[in-house]
């Protein structure tokens, strides 16, 4: 069997992420999984109010991925996007955006950036609802 062909961007974030890791103190936490598949992503996030516009903003995330090589690539991808963001601009982060951002998926894997997306929405739903 051949193996998937992925971009160099993808094989970057997946060999070497940054964003891996878990935040002890974190504000919030989102999970998700994937029905398909049984991979599961998790999302923690320090948030913190900019002393200038007095608004929130997500001051580090770190991801926890049960996954694929799509799934990690996009894991870290999405924390790369959101990081420093305001709570607000951090809803609007879509997969669209994650795959561009990790410069394109395999067509079959491209239902795995879809984690990225949920999990960074429902630590922001965590967050909001405390
Ligand atoms: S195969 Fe499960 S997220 Fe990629």
């Amino acid at each position: 069997m051949k193996p998937l062909e992925y971009s160099k961007e993808a094989k970057k974030h997946f060999f070497s992420p940054k964003y891996a890791g878990e935040i002890a103190n974190a504000d919030a936490i989102g999970q998700v999984g994937n029905p398909s598949c049984g991979d599961v992503m998790r999302v923690f996030l320090k948030i913190k109010k900019d002393k200038k516009t007095g608004k929130e903003k997500i001051e580090k995330i770190r991801f926890k991925t049960m996954g694929c090589v799509a799934a990690i690539a996009s894991s870290d991808v999405v924390c790369e996007l959101a990081e420093g963001k305001t709570i607000e601009q951090a809803r609007k982060i879509t997969r669209k955006d994650i795959l561009k951002a990790v410069k394109g998926l395999p067509p079959i894997k491209h239902h795995c950036s879809l984690l990225g997306e949920e999990a960074l929405n429902k630590a922001l739903d965590n967050y909001e609802k405390k």
